[in-house]
Parts: structure tokens; C-alpha cells; sequence
């Protein structure tokens, strides 16, 4: 019997080393008795000899699935890798396509446990603002995972938080980043986290609190899905749940107000028979499908003229709105009001060229209620979304762009056909034919309250812009 003992928790490089060991020996897999408890332990030195054995070359599906059920509570996970890298150096093909198989299946549960609880920390996360003596202000936060994947989790924050000082503290190990390296440290203690807490308002918190309530539709309320999705442990944490009740009392009588609304904004609905046929006259050029879109009426009526796409063809990233505003309709141009200056000044701070980007809207016309003299923006609807879908992907099947990024809500349901969390899906995502990005939407960023959320805020989105110029 061989003994082979990890550390305690998610020991990749640990676990790698001692498979090169018992690989180079020979050592079946029924021959190896695996545990964990610090510090790694290999028949006594497994740094000293583990040097000498040679890498083992494994398929890239099989080395990807160690790296995540390493990660997984699970006594046994060193055990079942170990018998499936030994089947996969046996020369078993496709070895992971056999899903039927009760290795492979146990692992593929393991391995999509992981892969949702590391979702779940880069949804459930919030960080705490504990201002400094010097004035600055670091974060903290506090998070339980039910797995050992708080490394495995930390790239997601490096890069969403680049700019700040911060430090994650868990039961399983913490994290601490100073804007230039991270680091890793001992598991913490509840009490740890509340000696962090300040008395302090804190603005952070009350920012993802106000974009929730931004964002919550009343008409969606679902109960049972919320406490599905983000299950009750998460809740202490979060600094949205405490608008939760409120808003759930006053859903029947705002959605009572939205039905009223509706009632009372005047419909001329373009039947689906007039898009059907545009689609029969299938354009065969942008500048087509463009004067197709001029002459099509409004959805709702009120708007001046429809707002075209803007930008080269070809262009590697198309950026979509929702719909025209007010200066918008005016002018005939996509962002040209001021959520549209705060997209240009962020774009440039990315180092994305404005005039190198395909800019266009889902709607394609500006809906509003008038006010007095003023023409207030009405979001639209989802069957006005879907009614002007196929001018959407038509335009995108034009430009070709290597990366659709979607600012907001709106944007995503067009392009990917389903309704989007944006705030728990902020990142890449597949639409339907081409790869794309989720992000929030500027006039989000003009509503958050002047202060250090706000400038937050807007750092999030300029660093999102920055990956976007990476993938495209
Ligand atoms: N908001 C949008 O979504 N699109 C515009 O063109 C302007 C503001």
C-alpha cells in the first residue's frame, strides 16, 4: 500500500505531483491510499523525489476536470481522478464521453458542483467599504462556499477589481489583493468578519442595493426561483435582500400601475405580416436593409425618424443599446445624448477607438411619455424587443463582428432571446450566432449616486470594456 497525503483543501499542485510519482512507479490505483491533512506527503518527501519523475501527458478534458474536482469536499476525489487518469494513460479513448460510465459520471457531478459554487461566489459576493485612517478605503467581504474553490474563484475578482485594495475572507482560506499581487491566507472566522465591519455607511453596499431595486421587475416576482437561485445562506451578505421585502409587498400594485400605463400609451402595432414581408424582400446590403428600417413605422408612434446603426462594416466589436433617447431621435444618430458622451469617454479610457466600433440600438425608435415640455424615455417592452429582432441580427449579419457586447438588460434579451440577469451574468456570454459580452447599460452608470459607488461603477464598466477589447 503506497500513502499519499495532500493538503487539506484544494491541493492541485500537490495531487500533480504525487500522480507523476505513482505513474513513474507503476502504482495501480487500488495500491494507493490517498488523505489529506498539511502538509503534502508522499511516502515521506514528495517534493524532494516528485522532481525527478517526468510529467504525465494527459488528455486536455481530463486535466481540466482534476483541476476543478480537486476543489470538490469530497475524501474520495483523489482516489476517483486517480482511476480515471490510469484508465486514461491505459489508452481508453473519449474517455469522458462516456457519460453512462459511473466513473465518469461521479466526476462529472463532482465537477459540476464546483463549477456552480464558484458561480455562485462571483454572484453572492459583496464587498464591504472599511474606510482607512488615511482616508482611502479598502473592501472586505464574506463568503461560505460549500467547496475548496476560493483560488479557483479569485481571477474572476482580480480582474472585475483591479483597482482596488481588497480581501475575501472564508472558511476555507482568504484572499487578499493590494492592486498589484494577490495573496493567500488561512481560513477566517465569522468574528474576523465582523471585526472588519465598520459602523460607517457604506456606500458601496447601498449601491448594489439601489441597482437592484433598479433592476427588479415587478411583474417577473417569483419567489421560489429567487430563494432557487440564490439560496438563503447567501443572504446575511448581501446588502440587496434588505429591499427584497419592500419590494415584493408593493410588486402587485406596481405591476397594477405598469398594466394601467400600457393601457394608456397609444398602440399601432406593425402586424407581423408587414415584418414578415420585409423579410421576403430579403436585403442584400446594409444600405438596404437601412432604407427597409426608414420607411418601416414605429412600434409605438411618437418618434421622429428611425435611429440607424452607426459604425464601419466589419467592424470587430458591435456595442447594442436599448433604444434611441430624446437627443437620439432628434439627431438620428445612436448615442449622441449624455449616456452616450459616458460611453464615448469610457470606450476611449479602454483604449477602444469610438469611430472603429459598429454602434447600434435593439429598438430601433425612441418611445416616451411627454411631460410638459419634456419627452420622458419609456423602456420598451419584451414583444416590442422581439418585434424588432430581425432588424437586429439582419444588421449583425452584415457588419460581422468578431464580439456583440450588449449594454444592459434590453440588449441581452435581443441577442441572446432570453431574459438576462445582467448583474449575474456580467461577462462573455454565447448569443445566438455570435460570441458576445454582457454589460451594464451607461444610463445605469448616470443613476448611481455621485460618490465612491458611483466611481466604482464606472471603473467596473471601463474594465469590462478593456476585456472586451481583449476577446475582440
Ligand atoms: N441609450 C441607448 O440605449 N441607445 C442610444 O442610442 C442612446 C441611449
Amino acid at each position: 500500500m503506497l500513502p499519499v497525503t495532500l493538503r487539506e483543501g484544494a491541493d492541485l499542485d500537490g495531487f500533480r505531483r504525487a500522480v507523476r510519482r505513482l505513474v513513474a512507479r507503476r502504482a495501480a490505483p487500488e495500491d494507493v491510499v490517498w488523505s489529506s491533512g498539511a502538509p503534502s506527503l508522499f511516502g515521506g518527501d514528495a517534493e524532494g523525489e516528485s522532481g525527478d519523475a517526468p510529467p504525465v501527458p494527459l488528455p486536455r478534458a481530463v486535466g481540466a476536470l482534476v483541476e476543478t474536482v480537486v476543489c470538490h469536499r469530497e475524501p474520495e476525489r483523489h482516489a476517483l481522478l486517480y482511476r480515471l487518469i490510469w484508465r486514461a494513460l491505459a489508452g481508453e479513448r473519449a474517455l469522458l464521453d462516456q457519460h453512462a460510465d459511473p466513473l465518469v459520471h461521479r466526476l462529472a457531478l463532482l465537477d459540476k458542483a464546483v463549477r456552480r459554487d464558484i458561480h455562485k461566489m462571483h454572484a453572492f459576493l459583496r464587498f464591504r467599504e472599511v474606510p482607512e485612517p488615511d482616508g482611502g478605503a479598502r473592501y472586505v467581504a464574506w463568503f461560505e462556499p460549500d467547496h475548496f474553490i476560493v483560488e479557483a474563484a479569485a481571477p474572476f475578482f482580480v480582474e472585475r477589481f483591479e483597482s482596488m485594495v481588497w480581501t475575501i475572507l472564508t472558511p476555507v482560506g482568504s484572499l487578499r489583493w493590494d492592486r498589484r499581487s494577490l495573496m493567500t491566507g488561512p481560513p477566517a472566522t465569522r468574528t474576523e468578519r465582523l471585526a472588519d465591519d465598520s459602523s460607517a455607511p457604506d456606500r458601496f453596499a447601498e449601491g448594489w442595493r439601489r441597482y437592484y431595486e433598479s433592476t427588479f421587475n415587478p411583474a417577473r416576482v417569483n419567489p421560489a426561483a429567487m430563494r432557487a437561485e440564490m439560496p438563503r445562506k447567501y443572504w446575511a451578505n448581501l446588502p440587496e435582500t434588505a429591499a427584497i421585502p419592500g419590494l415584493l409587498r408593493s410588486a402587485p400594485t406596481r405591476v397594477q400601475a405598469m398594466i394601467e400605463a400600457e393601457a394608456a400609451t397609444p398602440r399601432r402595432r406593425m402586424p407581423d405580416k408587414a415584418v414578415a414581408a420585409m423579410a421576403r424582400q430579403a436585403p442584400e446590403t446594409l444600405a438596404e436593409l437601412n432604407r427597409l428600417i426608414q420607411r418601416s413605422e414605429p412600434l409605438v408612434p411618437g418618434a421622429t425618424q428611425a435611429v440607424l446603426g452607426e459604425g464601419p462594416e466589419g467592424a470587430a466589436i458591435a456595442i447594442v443599446g436599448e433604444q434611441p433617447g430624446d437627443q437620439e431621435d432628434a439627431q438620428g444618430r445612436p448615442f449622441v445624448g449624455p449616456a452616450g458622451r459616458l460611453l464615448s469617454a469610457a470606450l476611449a479610457e479602454a483604449g477602444i477607438d469610438r469611430g472603429g466600433v459598429y454602434l447600434t440600438n435593439a429598438v430601433k425608435h425612441f418611445k416616451f411619455v411627454q411631460r410638459g415640455g419634456r419627452r420622458i424615455h419609456q423602456s420598451p417592452t419584451t414583444g416590442e424587443v422581439k418585434h424588432y429582432r430581425w432588424w437586429l441580427r439582419t444588421e449583425l449579419s452584415f457588419v460581422r463582428p468578431r464580439l456583440v457586447v450588449a449594454l444592459g438588460a434590453t440588449a441581452a434579451l435581443a441577442l441572446s432571446g432570453r431574459s438576462v440577469s445582467v448583474l449575474r451574468e456580467r461577462g462573455p456570454m454565447a448569443f445566438e450566432g455570435w460570441d458576445g459580452f454582457v454589460t451594464v447599460h451607461p444610463s445605469y452608470l448616470l443613476r448611481v449616486p455621485d460618490g465612491d459607488g458611483k466611481r466604482q461603477a464606472y471603473a467596473d464598466f471601463v474594465a469590462d470594456l478593456r476585456r472586451v477589447a481583449a476577446l475582440a
